[in-house]
């Protein structure tokens, strides 16, 4: 197995279909293969479930192979979510310096 792909479909709103998770294995990358196994699912999905008229997936802004992918097949943004992170030392030390506050 070199890598996958897989799509979520919900009957009841047919018009659209999830492109979910793509993976390829990093000693088989950058040859085509992530490309390919997403129009071969499309083209599945044409032939297959003629009642889709959208397909939505996710990509991180970071992730340069996958936009380049998805921009190539014609995907657009639509909706973004952003993730907000911090580390754990800052919550700790937050957390301490107002330990009245928050102490069991
Ligand atoms: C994303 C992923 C599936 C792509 O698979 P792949 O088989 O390498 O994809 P392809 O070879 O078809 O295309 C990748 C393209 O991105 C380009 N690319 C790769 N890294 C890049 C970077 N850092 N910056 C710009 N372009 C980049 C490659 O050159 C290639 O373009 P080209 O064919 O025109 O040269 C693979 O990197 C992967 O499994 N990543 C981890 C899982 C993941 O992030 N999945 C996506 C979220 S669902």
């Amino acid at each position: 197995m070199a890598g996958f792909t897989e799509t979520v479909w919900n009957p009841s709103r047919p018009e659209i279909l999830y492109q979910d998770m793509t993976g390829v294995f990093p000693e088989y990358r950058n040859k085509g293969l992530g490309r390919w196994l997403k129009a071969a699912m499309i083209d599945k999905v044409l032939r297959e479930r003629p009642e889709v008229k959208f397909i939505r997936t996710e990509n991180a802004d970071s992730n340069a192979a996958m936009l380049k992918i998805n921009h190539e097949l014609g995907f657009k943004p639509y909706i973004s979510n952003p993730i907000w992170q911090i580390p754990l030392e800052k919550v700790e030390a937050y957390l301490a310096e107002r330990k009245e506050l928050y102490a069991d």
